[in-house]
């Protein structure tokens, strides 16, 4: 039996000895005498009784074991040309002095504290501070706009909101604290206290806000905090992901079972051993983020590099290789989205020739479907296996994945290969049954989920159940489709909801279709996420005006562009508009948006036969069709 084999049968036959014997690797203050707690079936928690703390397994005991002078953080800022670098030994001093801070403030265990920040090296203090004290973070993503910042205070109720004076996007600067002053103003909870990191680069200051607190000064005059000792399944963090509707979904993490499926992912999917380093291309306000610029990384005593710049422009194609060869990287993890806009700009990888990246071993990609071509692209140039790996927000880390660190398997373009040990990956048809090798069909995780996957959604159980758990009894429902070859092979061909892929960044159509709506010229309207040659996905508005309006096209645009950028944030990157005559719909009232995508794409479609009017349809097809 291979390795691979061999630990994923592991996983299923005796999951208490697999994850038990995981979280060896865990440094515990109460250790685990139980993996699994299934009382509450079908919600289940992992090592229950036990406690820890996840700050110190990322941070103390690697000072601990010696490792107090390696570098733990390395700041690589092309929007500034900053290097910054922290060992284990200086980062947690940071994060003992920040967790300090909030203490002082009255932040308790349990309590919530939004984070609000640029790719600097503080979002990742920020974050460890909170895990230090037991506080439960909220990290929000800087391209969205105050609406969605003032939602996710709403939900979560923090006692705190840490930020800073601003964000940098090529050509701009994103002040923050207007944002954020606008964003506690339309909220109905007002955190406490606010912290603002001050960026020279950017105006503003805590100083412009009555009783805002200026990070470093508060520091400066710091007493460390010590860990607390947290619960395995206390909340580590809640982060928000876009679902079908407009209001997004707090998915928990918890403590334990976070620590100890990270460690394991690191060193089983990704190939990470202590000390080496490691890059995830990506933001702290993404999962992706979360677990592999912050957590993961530092939790094994690897390097983690956070790179705050784009792969193109900043200044050119060749900055992902000069990252590489300037910190001997050894693993990149990044979206396909970055990989196709360096090969547009780039496509012979002239830049690459300028810049020694031998120190790469692999290229990891996720956060949307890794393409054929660009997988052949990438294989090409840079000479590294190109490892594809499929997961979500609620998972936390990959579901399938070929994993390098157990067993690298034969690479199929297009497939992110194997369901990850923990993980029983399963096709099932609209009716629950399951559906043969090669067919298409949902694709369903056999619960329970392995540790590390989301606890619940905040203080929403009744959401938690209807979005994942009851639609079939005994699985997670993914949201995703796809199919299962005779190899074992899983191939994700995309969502089967409203949520769609931009970029690597999941937005909800609905919460687009809510802005556009509002507009006083639109009677209906319906949002898809059709093809786009570099970000994978992006929206497609189509508008219904009301009756009697006279509005020209070009004003209109102009106008629902403006609201959804001040609405949701510029990352939504809302700029097609339609106007139509109708939407296509069921006798029920539905929009067939799939098949308005199809057509738009130029791919087959089946006219549902529960159409309330095949000469809507029609008419859309001569409008918009191929
Ligand atoms: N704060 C404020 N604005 C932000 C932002 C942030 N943190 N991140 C992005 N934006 C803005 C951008 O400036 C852009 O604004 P614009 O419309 O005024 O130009 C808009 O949101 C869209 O951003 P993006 O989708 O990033 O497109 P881009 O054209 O700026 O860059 C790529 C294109 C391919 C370089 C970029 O999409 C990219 O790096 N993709 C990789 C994605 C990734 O790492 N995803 C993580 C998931 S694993
Ligand atoms: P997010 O929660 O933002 O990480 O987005 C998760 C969604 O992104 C998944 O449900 C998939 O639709 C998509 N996705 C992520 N990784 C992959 C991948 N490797 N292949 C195909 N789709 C992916």
């Amino acid at each position: 039996m291979s390795d691979y084999a061999h630990e994923f049968a592991r996983s299923t036959d005796d999951p208490e000895g697999f994850w038990l014997d995981a979280a060896r690797d865990v440094d515990w203050i109460s250790p685990p005498t139980a993996a699994l707690d299934d009382t509450a079936a079908p919600i289940y928690r992992w090592f229950p009784g036990a406690s820890l703390n996840t700050s110190v397994n990322a941070l103390d005991r690697h000072v601990a074991a010696g490792r107090g002078d390696q570098d733990a953080l390395i700041w690589d800022s092309a929007m500034t040309g900053t290097v910054k670098r922290y060992t284990y030994r200086q980062l947690l001093d940071e994060v003992a002095r920040f967790a300090g801070v909030l203490t002082a403030q009255g932040v308790a265990a349990g309590d919530r504290v939004v984070i609000y920040m640029p790719m600097i090296p503080e979002a990742a203090i920020a974050m460890l501070a909170c895990a230090r004290i037991g506080a439960v973070h909220s990290v929000v993503f800087g391209g969205f706009a105050a609406p969605e910042l003032a939602t996710r205070i709403d939900d979560a109720e923090p006692v705190a909101l840490v930020t800073a004076s601003g964000g940098l996007e090529p050509g701009r600067v994103i002040e923050y604290l207007p944002l954020v002053a606008s964003a506690i103003e339309k909220a109905a909870i007002t955190p406490r206290t606010v912290i603002v990191k001050n960026r020279d680069e950017v105006p503003g200051s805590a100083a412009d806000h009555d009783g805002w607190l200026d990070w470093d000064a508060e520091v400066a005059g710091a007493a460390p905090a010590e860990p607390a000792a947290v619960a395995a399944t206390d909340p580590l963090y809640i982060l928000y992901t876009s679902g079908t509707t407009g209001k997004p979904k707090g998915v928990v993490r918890d403590n334990g079972g976070h620590a100890v499926a990270l460690t394991w992912s690191m060193k089983n999917v990704y190939g990470i051993s202590p000390g080496e380093v490691w890059w995830t291309a990506s933001d702290v306000g993404w999962v992706v983020g979360h677990s592999y610029i912050v957590y993961g990384p530092l939790l094994v005593g690897a390097t983690t590099v956070m790179y705050e710049g784009k792969p193109v422009g900043t200044p050119d194609a060749g900055a992902f290789w000069r990252v590489i060869s300037d910190h001997g990287v050894v693993a990149l993890f990044t979206a396909p989205t970055a990989i196709r806009a360096v090969r547009k700009a780039d496509p012979d990888a002239a830049e690459l020739a300028k810049y020694d990246v031998s120190s790469l071993r692999t290229l990891f990609a996720a956060g949307e479907r890794l393409d054929p071509d660009t997988f052949t692209w990438a294989s090409k140039v840079l000479g590294v296996p190109v490892v594809d790996h499929w997961w979500q927000t609620e998972t936390g880390w990959a579901i399938v994945a070929n994993l390098c660190g157990l067993e690298p398997m034969p690479i199929k373009a297009g497939s992110p290969t194997v369901p990850v040990p923990g993980y029983r990956v399963e096709i099932l048809d609209a009716a629950g049954a399951p559906v043969a090798a090669g067919g298409e069909g949902n694709i369903v995780v056999r619960l329970p989920l392995p540790p590390g996957t989301l606890a619940g959604l905040w203080r929403d159980e009744a959401r938690f159940r209807a979005s994942y758990l009851n639609t079939f009894d005994g699985y997670y429902l993914t949201g995703d489709s796809g199919y299962i070859d005779s190899d074992g092979y899983v191939f994700v061909l995309g969502r089967s909801d409203d949520v769609i892929n931009v970029a690597g960044h999941r937005l909800s159509t609905g919460a687009i279709e809510a802005v556009v709506a509002a507009h006083p010229a639109v009677a209906e309207c319906a949002v898809v996420g059709i093809h786009d040659d570099l970000k994978g996905q992006r929206p497609s508005g189509y508008v219904v005006l009301k009756a009697g309006v006279d509005i020209d096209g070009d004003t209109l645009r102009t106008e629902l562009v403006k609201r959804v950028r001040d609405e949701i944030g510029a990352v939504a990157t809302f700029r097609d508009v339609t106007v139509v005559d109708a939407l296509p719909k069921t006798r029920s009232g539905k929009i067939l948006r799939k098949t308005m995508r199809q057509i738009v794409d130029g791919e087959e479609y089946a006219v549902p036969s529960t159409i309330e009017d095949p000469a809507v349809l029609d008419a859309l097809i001569d409008q918009l069709g191929h």
